[in-house]
C-alpha cells in the first residue's frame, strides 16, 4: 500500500469540515476588513526565499523542499506565503502606486522539512493576510484586532504576545550590544546559539534551551533601546490594545523565525495544543518590498496555522438538512430525477438509484443526515405523488409531484 509521506496528511470527513469552516470564517472576516483574495504559485525560485525569509533562518538553512526542475532552475516549494505575495506585488508593479493601499488574503499549503511531531507537519496550511502601503501602527493594531475577531468567531481562546524588533536605526546598535553580551557568555551557551552569534544573534533570544534562557535573563533588551519613532509606535500599539480590552503580554524574546520583520512582531499562542503552541504569527516588514527589488513600501501581515486551529475549533452543530429521494420499484426511479433537480435549486438532495423497501430508505436518509426522507411507493407512483417524512418533526405527508 502506498501511504502519504511522513508529516503530510489527508483531510476527510469531520477534519475537512473543520478545515473549510476555518477558511470560510477567516475569509468572511478578512473581507470585512477590506482584503481581497490572492493566489500565488506553490513553486517559486529558491532565491526568493533566501532573500526574504533569510539565509540564516532555520527555514531556509534546513527546511526547504528545494530541487532543480527539468529546466535546471533552482526552485523551492513555498515554506510560507508572504514572500510569494510580495514577489507578486512587485511583479505587478503595485509598488509604483505609492498613494494606494493594497490588502490581500490567501490560504493554501506550505512546506517545511521539519521533524514531524504533534502540531508540526511537513505540509501544513496557512490562512494569511498582507497589507501594503500603510506605515501607521494603527494598521498593526487593526490586523491584531482582525485575528482576534477570527478566533472569537471560531470560539478559540488564545494568549497574544507582542514585541518590537526596531528599525534600521535602532536595531544595528542593539545587535552590537547583544553580540558583546553573548560573546562574554559564549562558553555557556549551546552549540546552536554559538553559531547564531555570528550568523543571526537576535535568534539566540528565542533559544528553547533552559540554560541559554537562564543566561539571557540579563541580556540587553531591544524594547528598552528603541529609537523614538519605534518607541512611540510601540507605546501607541499598547495604548490601543488596552483601550480595546485586548489582553497581551510583552515578550522581549519574541523575535520570529523569519528575518524580514521590523518594528511590531506578534504571536498568538494556545496552551491547549502541546509544545507547538503558536497558532498565528506576524508583524511589520517595511523593508521586504525593497529587498525584492520593489520601491520601498511599508507592509504588515500575519498567517495562522489551520491544522493547529483545527485542534481547537468548536464546530457548529450539524443540523439535518435537505432531501433524500428514493423509490420502492424500478419503474419509479426515473421520476426521481426531475424532482431532485427542482429541489436542488435551494436544498441538498441525495438520490438513491436502487429500488428499496421503505425501512432501508429511512436508514439511508438518516445516514446522509437528511431532514426529509421522500419515497415513491407503488400507490404513489400510480397517483403521481410522493410520501415524505420529516425526520425532525416526525411528521408524514403525501404530496403531488408538482407540489414537492
Ligand atoms: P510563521 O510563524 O512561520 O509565520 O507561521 C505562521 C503559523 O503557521 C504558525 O503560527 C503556525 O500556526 C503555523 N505553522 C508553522 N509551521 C508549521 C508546521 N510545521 N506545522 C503546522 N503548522 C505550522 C509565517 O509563515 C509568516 N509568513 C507570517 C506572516 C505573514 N508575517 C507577515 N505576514
Amino acid at each position: 500500500m502506498i501511504k502519504a509521506l511522513r508529516g503530510m496528511k489527508d483531510l476527510t470527513f469531520e477534519e475537512s469540515e473543520r478545515f473549510v469552516h476555518i477558511v470560510t470564517t477567516a475569509t468572511t472576516i478578512a473581507k470585512r476588513y477590506g482584503y481581497s483574495y490572492i493566489e500565488t504559485p506553490i513553486l517559486e525560485e529558491t532565491k526568493l526565499f533566501k532573500r526574504s525569509v533569510g539565509e540564516s533562518s532555520d527555514i531556509v538553512g534546513k527546511e526547504m523542499y528545494q530541487f532543480e526542475d527539468k529546466g535546471g532552475n533552482d526552485v523551492c516549494m513555498r515554506p510560507e506565503g508572504t514572500a510569494g505575495v510580495v514577489r507578486s506585488f512587485v511583479q505587478a508593479k503595485l509598488d509604483r502606486r505609492q498613494n494606494e493601499k493594497f490588502k490581500f488574503y490567501y490560504y493554501g499549503p506550505m512546506f517545511r522539512y521539519e521533524r514531524p511531531q504533534k502540531g508540526r507537519l511537513r505540509e501544513f496550511h496557512q490562512f494569511g493576510c498582507e497589507s501594503f502601503g500603510e506605515a501607521s501602527v494603527y494598521e498593526d493594531f487593526t490586523i491584531i484586532q482582525m485575528i482576534g475577531d477570527i478566533f472569537k468567531a471560531l470560539g478559540i481562546g488564545y494568549k497574544l504576545k507582542i514585541n518590537s524588533l526596531g528599525c534600521p536605526e535602532c536595531m544595528p546598535p542593539y545587535r552590537q550590544n547583544l553580540v558583546e553580551f553573548l560573546t562574554e557568555c559564549k562558553d555557556e551557551l549551546c552549540e546552536d546559539c554559538n553559531r547564531r552569534i555570528e550568523t543571526n544573534p537576535i535568534r539566540v533570544l528565542d533559544c528553547k534551551n533552559e540554560k541559554c534562557q537562564s543566561l539571557l535573563v540579563n541580556s540587553p533588551k531591544l524594547i528598552k533601546n528603541l529609537c523614538s519613532s519605534c518607541d512611540d509606535d510601540f507605546a501607541k500599539l499598547e495604548r490601543l490594545l488596552k483601550s480595546e480590552n485586548i489582553e497581551y503580554e510583552l515578550d522581549t524574546n519574541l523575535v520570529r523565525g523569519l528575518d524580514y520583520y521590523s518594528k511590531t512582531a506578534f504571536e498568538f499562542v494556545s496552551n491547549e495544543i502541546g509544545s507547538q503552541s503558536a497558532i498565528a504569527g506576524g508583524g511589520r516588514y517595511d523593508r521586504l518590498v525593497e529587498f525584492l527589488d520593489g520601491k520601498s513600501t511599508p507592509a504588515v501581515g500575519f498567517a495562522l496555522g489551520i491544522e493547529r486551529i483545527m485542534e481547537l475549533v468548536k464546530m457548529p452543530e450539524v443540523k439535518r438538512s435537505g432531501y433524500y429521494l428514493g423509490a420502492m420499484d424500478e419503474e419509479a426511479i426515473d421520476s426521481l430525477f426531475p424532482l431532485a433537480s427542482k429541489k436542488r435549486d435551494t436544498e441538498k438532495v441525495t438520490v438513491e438509484y436502487a429500488p428499496k423497501k421503505l425501512k432501508a430508505h429511512l436508514k439511508n436518509a438518516d445516514r446522509v443526515n437528511a431532514r426529509y426522507c421522500a419515497v415513491i411507493g407503488e400507490d404513489e407512483f400510480k397517483d403521481r405523488t410522493i410520501w415524505i417524512k420529516d425526520l425532525v418533526e416526525k411528521k408524514e405527508v403525501v404530496v403531488a409531484w408538482e407540489e414537492l
